[in-house]
C-alpha cells in the first residue's frame, strides 16, 4: 500500500451505500495510479490502469444515470454532460499518453482528484434527497 493521494472523507458521502462504495473504489484507483507514477511503472501498465479507471468511472456514471432516469431526476441532463466531459478528458489523456506526447503526470492526477471531489460534492450530492425519497439509500 503506497501513499494516499486522495482521501475518502465523510463529506464525500452521497448517502447511498452502493454509490458511496463506487466513489471509494474510484478514489482507490486514483491512488493506485498516483503510486504507479511514483514507482515509475512502465507505460503500458500505466495505460492499463488509466483505462481501468476510465471503464470503472463509465460504469459508475451509467449506474447514477440509470437511477436519475428511473426517478425522473430533473438535473439529469446537466449531470450527464459533466460525466461526458470527464470521459472525453480521460480519453484525451490516454491518447496523448499512448502516443508518447505526454506522460501521466501530476497534472493528470490533479485533474482526476479535483474533478472527482468537485463532482461528488457539487453535482452528485444534489441527487441525495431525490434518491433517498425513492427508497435508495
Ligand atoms: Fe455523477
Ligand atoms: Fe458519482
Amino acid at each position: 500500500m503506497g501513499a494516499e493521494y486522495m482521501k475518502w472523507t465523510d463529506d464525500l458521502s452521497v448517502n447511498v451505500k452502493e454509490l458511496d462504495e463506487q466513489h471509494r473504489k474510484l478514489i482507490d484507483m486514483i491512488n493506485i495510479l498516483y503510486n504507479s507514477i511514483k514507482e515509475a511503472t512502465d507505460r503500458h501498465a500505466m495505460v492499463l490502469l488509466l483505462v481501468g479507471l476510465a471503464n470503472y468511472a463509465a460504469s459508475h456514471f451509467a449506474d447514477e444515470e440509470k437511477y436519475m432516469s428511473l426517478f425522473n431526476y430533473s438535473g439529469q441532463e446537466l449531470h450527464k454532460n459533466e460525466h461526458g466531459a470527464f470521459k472525453d478528458k480521460v480519453l484525451e489523456f490516454k491518447d496523448k499518453f499512448e502516443s508518447g506526447k505526454a506522460s501521466i503526470s501530476e497534472e493528470v492526477m490533479v485533474f482526476l482528484q479535483d474533478w472527482l471531489a468537485r463532482h461528488i460534492t457539487g453535482t452528485d450530492k444534489k441527487y441525495t434527497q431525490v434518491f433517498n425519497a425513492n427508497g435508495l439509500s
